[in-house]
């Protein structure tokens, strides 16, 4: 049987660090006088760092000089990183360590398309790096989520062809990416605001093995 290639999205995906990535970006958005809600953060999901900012900008319209601009991203980022400095196993969402070790033990590949460029550190904090056959994140990329080149770079490490490949998402522009590669869409999260994906779960408590046993037989 032709071995298929699951590739996870990392931050809201593996890791509850979506909320993370929500706190640092709100207080650097209200320092600058700038309002932030929920429903803009749903735009920021499985975008660059760099790109994010622009968008809060833009929202809020302000406009930074290069120098300005660099100091807020570290100024994010910094606060992002305290966020994760303690982060361990407990972090892991519910049953990730469940949908990764059946798919080991089935010999499938498994594969990280994150936009994240902190993606390694956690894996490594999280104690899942090793299982791992191929990690493609926000440091290998120059076009970012909904731009596939993420998922095809780890198809091609994984020598996997596009529609032999499953991405986990929750962010729209992952699941975006996902299809413009011609690969299987599954949305973890909001079925409503992730409505492009082929499969929607609201977390993978609800994602059983028999189904992933679907998927790398079919
Ligand atoms: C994505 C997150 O995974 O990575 C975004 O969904 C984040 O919220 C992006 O902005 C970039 O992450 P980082 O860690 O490189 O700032
Ligand atoms: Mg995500």
């Amino acid at each position: 049987m032709k071995k298929k290639c699951f590739i996870f999205d990392l931050d809201g995906v593996i890791v509850d660090t979506a909320k993370y990535h929500f706190q640092a970006w709100r207080a650097l958005a209200n320092d600058l006088g700038i309002d932030f809600t929920l429903e803009q953060n749903e735009q920021l999901k499985g975008v660059s760092r760099v790109r994010s900012l622009e968008k809060i900008l833009n929202w809020g319209g302000v406009t930074l000089g290069p120098d300005e601009f660099q100091h807020k991203m570290n100024q994010k980022n910094d606060n992002y990183l305290d966020y994760i400095a303690d982060m361990d196993t407990s972090e892991l969402l519910p049953d990730v360590d469940r949908v990764l070790k059946f798919l080991t033990q089935n010999d499938q590949f498994i594969a990280l398309g994150s936009a994240s460029k902190n993606a390694r550190p956690i894996l490594d904090k999280t104690k899942i790096t090793p299982l791992f056959d191929a990690i493609v994140d926000g440091n290998d990329v120059t076009k970012a989520k909904p731009n596939p080149e993420v998922f095809l770079k780890a198809a091609k490490l994984t020598k996997t062809k596009p529609k032999n490949c499953i991405v986990f998402e929750d962010s729209l522009a992952g699941i975006q990416a996902a299809n413009s590669a011609g690969m299987l869409s599954i949305g973890i999260g909001n079925a409503e605001i992730l409505k492009e994906a082929q499969f929607n779960f609201e977390d993978f408590r609800s994602l059983p093995n028999q189904f992933l046993n679907q998927l790398i037989k079919n």
